[in-house]
């Protein structure tokens, strides 16, 4: 197992968010998370990843308990993150941002690998990142997240104001970084077509609690669209 989480529960001050959710993900394998805003899918990835502290639970990544561990310790086990708040450091040129994934011990052969995947990033590795548009934003922290093919990638909305041809476009990066190095994806989406293209596996978050989950097959999507209508 590469990621095992149990009984997570999370939240903000006196308030839970992420009540009792158990979460696993085989090497290799790509599963998504489903749900409307506001139902506790990024504190729960913030919540594994070490951003925000659970107040119950346990979880294992790559066969350790990392429980308290700080962020930067999980992502050098090898966990790639693209949050949903595009995080990209705005004074910094484009270059640096993705040179300060080095320092989690990726080599310059992924950086170029990267720019070989994202062409406009490398016709703008001078440009200030805060300046890129929307758009763009999202392209630097998808590749960012998959800088070094980590063993597991955990993309928050990763295509939130991505213009479809783009979609398309990251539909087949996944795929390949999946499929040629292996690595396992958590994808937390409200685009439902996008997610269960990628994933064989899919969980629905509704009020801080998984109540729907299961193989990604035929009418899964009717499934969860359900979920979906208020
Ligand atoms: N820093 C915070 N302090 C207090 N409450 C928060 C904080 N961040 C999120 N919340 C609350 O936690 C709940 C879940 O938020 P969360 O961001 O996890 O939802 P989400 O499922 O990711 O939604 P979306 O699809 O809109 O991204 C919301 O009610 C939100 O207002
Ligand atoms: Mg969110």
């Amino acid at each position: 197992m590469l990621l095992q989480a149990s009984a997570i529960k999370a939240g903000y001050g006196p308030t839970l968010i992420v009540d009792d959710v158990s979460l696993r993900i085989e090497p290799g394998e790509i599963v998504c998370v489903l749900g409307r805003n506001g139902m506790g899918k990024t504190t729960l990835l913030k919540s594994l990843l070490g951003l925000i502290k659970r107040t119950g639970g346990t979880v294992q990544i790559a066969g350790r308990a990392v429980d308290g561990w700080p962020a930067h310790r999980i992502a050098r086990l090898g966990v790639g993150y693209a949050p949903q708040e595009r995080a990209v450091f705005h004074e910094l040129t484009v270059g640096d941002n993705l040179r300060l994934c080095l320092s989690r011990g990726v080599d310059g052969s992924a950086l170029a690998s990267v720019l070989d995947t994202f062409p406009v990033l490398a016709g703008k590795l001078g440009q200030q990142a805060g300046s890129l548009s929307g758009g763009e934003q999202k392209i630097l922290v998808l590749a960012e997240a998959i800088l070094g093919s980590p063993g597991l990638v955990v993309l928050d909305e990763v295509v939130e104001g991505v213009q479809p041809s783009i979609v398309n476009r990251f539909i087949e990066v996944i795929r390949t970084v999946n499929q040629r190095s292996g690595s396992a994806f958590l994808i937390v989406e409200q685009n439902i077509g996008f997610a269960l293209k990628l994933a064989s596996r899919f969980l629905v978050m509704k009020g801080g609690r998984i109540v729907d989950e299961g193989p990604t097959q035929e009418g899964t999507r009717t499934a969860v669209e359900r979920h979906f209508i208020l």
